[in-house]
């Protein structure tokens, strides 16, 4: 019988999706610590802190006096109406609440736009470097991710003619694009970010606009794509300003035609997003104070890292913008990123994820620092580098 199953079930092509190398990095600093190792971890890119003290609160009411049953496929009304009235707040923009989806994470957002807006076999660009799942996703849906290698001298995110060449040799369905950016850290300011979406209204191809960085933004205000078209699909989070990953809650602003394929697939797919989750997510609001004072930690890491890796040999990044990352060349020691993760975890007890995970072409040379962690970690993290890559030939 049992052999008879392994015959039978066998995983659809479509779920071939590439692993995270960053795992493996995981398990060895694991490894390492269960030997009595102290590891340094900026591998991980989530916030250290835990959801604020208001959301916290809000769970404990909601356990106790409610039955916690579905919500509303859309999302708790309050919930979206409170989502709406933070981009009149951030980004000086009234956003109808009815335009608001609710969904399981920014990652639960993408499975639904990208059901909404794509057909099978569809071409969907992606920046390299870029986050993993945008290329994997769409893979396991069965469109076409189609990767943009980012350059200087469009500032490292995807540019209206980069778009537009790739257009032209074949027709493009749609575009991602994250503003801060992972694994870069680097963000498009207002002008780039609205050249890019006008090149590709005027070329009909929908763009996602991955926004779940917001509200990390250092160098510049980082700005919303709700502000610049209402074509767009704004994807965004409660894991990372609002320090809340394990509660797998996001939202997404939909352009009004699409809102009610969108509460079609959601109906179907997840009924709704986890209730107590929901509540607890419209209480984060109320925890301003405290998510600004994670925020500052973060500002000041960077401070930290920017100073200090310099002088320890990593000087060459990408622009340093936001979210908590800093995307580090490390041509000058090697092109083979993973190996070189691999023994700095070993030897200098630094976890760091390899660019290989973004960048199937170039990312041998880079490696991604999470700055998320404390600031005293980053100043230990910048010694440990420093001591370790003397040994290095230049
Ligand atoms: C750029 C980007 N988008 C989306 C996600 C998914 O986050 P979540 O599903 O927790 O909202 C992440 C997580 O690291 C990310 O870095």
């Amino acid at each position: 019988m049992l052999e008879r199953a392994k015959y039978l079930l066998q995983p659809s092509a479509r779920s071939a999706v590439p692993p995270f190398v960053v795992m493996d990095v995981m398990s060895a600093a694991a490894r390492l610590e269960a030997q009595g190792r102290h590891i340094i971890h900026m591998e991980v890119g989530q916030p250290a802190a835990g959801a604020p003290a208001t959301s916290i609160a809000a769970a404990h009411a909601a356990l106790s006096s409610s039955a916690l049953g579905y919500t509303e496929a859309l999302g708790i009304g309050s919930l979206r109406r409170r989502i709406a009235r933070s981009y009149a707040e951030w980004h000086g923009i009234d956003v109808d609440p009815a335009r608001i989806v609710v969904t399981t994470g920014s990652s639960g957002g993408f499975i639904l736009a990208f059901l909404t807006a794509f057909e099978p076999g569809d071409r969907v660009a992606v920046p390299l470097p870029g986050y993993p799942p945008y290329r994997h996703i769409l893979a396991a849906l069965g469109c076409e991710p189609v990767g943009i290698e980012t350059t200087a001298s469009t500032r490292w995110s995807i540019g209206g003619e980069s778009l537009l060449a790739r257009h032209r040799e074949r027709p493009l369905k749609g575009v991602v694009v994250g503003s801060p950016a992972n694994p870069t850290g680097t963000m498009m300011d207002a002008a780039a970010l609205a050249e890019l979406i006008g090149c590709a209204d005027d070329a009909g191809i929908a763009v996602i606009s991955d926004e779940i960085y917001h509200g990390l933004d250092y160098a510049f205000r980082a700005e919303s794509a709700a502000r610049v078209s209402p074509n767009v699909i704004v994807i965004n989070s409660f894991s990372k300003y609002f320090c809340m990953t394990g509660w797998r809650v996001g939202w997404m602003v939909v352009p009004p035609q699409l809102v009610r394929a969108v509460e079609r697939l959601q109906q179907n797919l997840a009924i709704s997003v986890p209730t107590l989750s929901q509540i607890a997510a419209e209480a984060a609001f109320d925890g301003r104070a405290e998510l600004e004072a994670v925020r500052e930690g973060y500002e000041e890491n960077r401070r930290i890292l920017l100073e200090g890796l310099p002088a320890a040999g990593l000087d060459s990044f990408l622009p340093v913008d936001g979210a908590f990352y800093l995307y580090a060349d490390i041509s000058r020691f090697s092109s083979d990123s993973a190996a070189f993760a691999a023994r700095m975890l070993e030897e200098a007890g630094v976890a760091a994820t390899p660019g290989v995970d973004f960048d199937p072409l170039r990312g041998g040379h880079f490696l991604r620092l999470c700055y998320a962690g404390a600031p005293a970690q980053m100043r230990e993290a910048v010694e440990r580098i420093g001591a370790w890559l003397k040994g290095w030939p230049r």
